[in-house]
C-alpha cells in the first residue's frame, strides 16, 4: 500500500516532466514572418538601466516607421501569429516600415548587461512603469536614429498602450516623437473590470506570498513549471472547452467566432511568455486602489516617494495624439474606464467603439476577422494622423 501511495504521484510527476519535452517549440517571430514572405531584421537595443531588448523590423518606407507594442506577458509574436491576416503583415503590405518591440522580461528580452534573470532577483524588479520609462525611449530613439525621421506612429495593445501613457506623463519630451498612438483595447483605469478579473486581482496578494515562499520573481515565464503544465494541458484542440471557454473568454470577453479551436493551440504556444511578478502586482494595485499611480510600496512609500501614497501619473502631460479603439464586449478595457481615460487625456483625436458586438480584448490581436472589424479603422487613422 505504501508503495502505491509513493509511486502514483511519482509516475504522474515523471509523466508531466517527460511530456514537457514532447511539445514542439514555437517558431520565433523571424521564422514566422520569413515563412510568410516578409524578411525580418533583428536588432538589440540597450536601455539606460542595462536591459537588452529585441527589436524586430520588417523593412518598408523609411519615412513611415511604426512601432507595435504588445500587452502584458506577451511578445512581438502576438502581431504575427495570425499569419497573413496579422497586423504586422497588413501594415507591411500597406508600405509602412514596421518595428516590433519586446518589453523586458519576455522570451525575447530576457537579458541584461550585468544581471542574470535566472539568478539575480534585481533583474525582475520592474513593472510597467519601467517598460514605459526605460524600454520605450530606448526603442523609439533607436528607430528614429535608424530611419532618420523625427517622429513615428505607434500601436499599443492593452498594456502596450499603458506604457505610452507612462512615457508621455514621466518623460514629456517624448510626446513630440510620437505622431499618433493608436490604442487597441486601452488599459489605464481598471475600476470597472468584470468579476473574473476582479477575482484574479484579489488573489494576487496570495500569489505574491506563494512566490515569496518559493523564491520566484518571474511570472509565467516559458520555462516555469506552471507554464509547461499549461502548454501540455491547453496546447491541443481537445482542451478548447476548458482553456478557451473556461479561462480565456471569461477573463477577456467571449467571441468563439474570433477564436476557433484550430487556432487556439497556436496562441497557447506563444502566450503567456513571461513578465515580473511586480508588474502583475502593480496592475492589480491600479484596479484595487482605483487610481492610475506609481507602484505602491506600502510603508516604504515615504522612503521612495516622500509621501505615504504613490503619486498618480499626470495624464495631463500626455500631449501626444491618442486614438482609442475598444470593443463593447471587452471584459478588461471596459467602456466606463476608457471614457474616464478619454476625459483625462488632453489630445484624444478619435475615440471609437467598434461596431462588431462581440469584439473583445483579444480580438484586437488574435481575432479571426480583425482585418474586417478593426484594421480599416487603423489604416484610416494612420493615413490621417500618421
Ligand atoms: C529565430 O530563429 C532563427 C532560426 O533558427 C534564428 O537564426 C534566430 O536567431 C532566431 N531569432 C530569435 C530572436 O530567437
Ligand atoms: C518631502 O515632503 C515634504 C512635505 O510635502 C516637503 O516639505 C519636503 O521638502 C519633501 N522633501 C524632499 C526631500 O523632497
Ligand atoms: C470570419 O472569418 C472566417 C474565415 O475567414 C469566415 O468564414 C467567417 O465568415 C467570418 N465571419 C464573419 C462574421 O465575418
Ligand atoms: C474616428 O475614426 C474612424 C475611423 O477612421 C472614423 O470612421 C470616425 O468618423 C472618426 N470619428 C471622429 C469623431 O472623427
Amino acid at each position: 500500500m505504501k508503495h502505491i501511495i509513493v509511486t502514483i504521484p511519482l509516475i504522474v510527476m515523471i509523466g508531466i516532466y517527460i511530456s514537457s519535452f514532447r511539445h514542439n517549440k514555437a517558431m520565433n517571430f523571424t521564422q514566422i514572418a520569413t515563412g510568410l514572405g516578409y524578411p525580418v531584421q533583428e536588432y538589440y537595443v540597450v536601455t539606460q538601466d542595462g536591459y537588452i531588448l529585441k527589436l524586430f523590423h520588417i523593412p518598408g518606407d523609411r519615412s513611415k516607421p511604426i512601432l507595435l507594442m504588445h500587452g502584458i506577458i506577451d511578445s512581438a509574436d502576438t502581431f504575427i501569429i495570425r499569419g497573413k491576416t496579422s497586423l504586422s503583415v497588413g501594415l507591411a503590405d500597406a508600405g509602412y516600415d514596421v518595428w516590433l518591440g519586446n518589453s523586458r522580461g519576455n522570451r525575447y528580452s530576457r537579458r541584461h548587461l550585468s544581471l542574470d534573470p535566472n539568478i539575480d532577483k534585481e533583474f525582475w524588479d520592474f513593472s510597467f512603469h519601467e517598460l514605459g520609462y526605460y524600454d520605450l525611449p530606448a526603442m523609439i530613439d533607436f528607430i528614429l536614429d535608424e530611419t532618420g525621421v523625427k517622429s513615428l506612429s505607434a500601436v499599443g495593445h492593452s498594456q502596450g498602450n499603458t506604457i505610452f501613457l507612462v512615457l508621455g506623463a514621466t518623460r514629456p519630451e517624448y510626446n513630440d516623437k510620437i505622431k499618433v498612438m493608436v490604442s487597441l483595447s486601452p488599459v489605464c483605469y481598471l475600476s470597472n473590470i468584470n468579476n473574473a478579473v476582479l477575482y484574479l486581482m484579489n488573489f494576487i496578494p496570495a500569489i505574491d506570498q506563494f512566490y515569496r515562499l518559493i523564491g520566484e520573481e518571474e511570472f509565467l515565464g516559458d520555462d516555469t513549471a506552471l507554464i509547461r503544465l499549461y502548454r501540455n494541458i491547453c496546447g491541443s484542440k481537445k482542451s478548447y472547452g476548458v482553456c478557451a471557454n473556461g479561462i480565456m473568454f471569461s477573463l477577456a470577453g467571449s467571441d468563439p467566432d474570433g477564436m476557433e479551436p484550430d487556432f487556439f493551440p497556436t496562441v497557447v504556444k506563444h502566450y503567456p511568455t513571461g513578465t515580473s511578478k511586480k508588474n502583475v502586482i502593480h496592475v492589480s494595485q491600479i484596479g484595487l486602489r482605483r487610481s492610475f499611480a506609481k507602484f505602491d510600496y506600502g510603508c516604504k512609500n515615504i522612503e521612495v516617494y516622500n509621501s505615504s501614497k504613490p503619486p498618480e501619473y499626470d495624464l495631463g502631460k500626455v500631449s501626444m495624439k491618442v486614438v482609442l479603439l475598444v470593443g463593447r464586449n471587452d471584459e478588461i478595457s471596459r467602456l466606463e474606464d476608457v471614457r474616464l481615460l478619454e476625459s483625462k487625456l488632453p489630445n484624444v483625436v478619435n475615440s471609437t467603439i467598434l461596431k462588431h458586438e462581440k469584439f473583445n480584448h483579444i480580438d484586437a490581436v488574435w481575432g479571426r476577422n480583425m482585418s474586417v472589424y478593426l484594421f480599416p479603422y487603423i489604416f484610416d487613422i494612420l493615413s490621417k494622423y500618421g
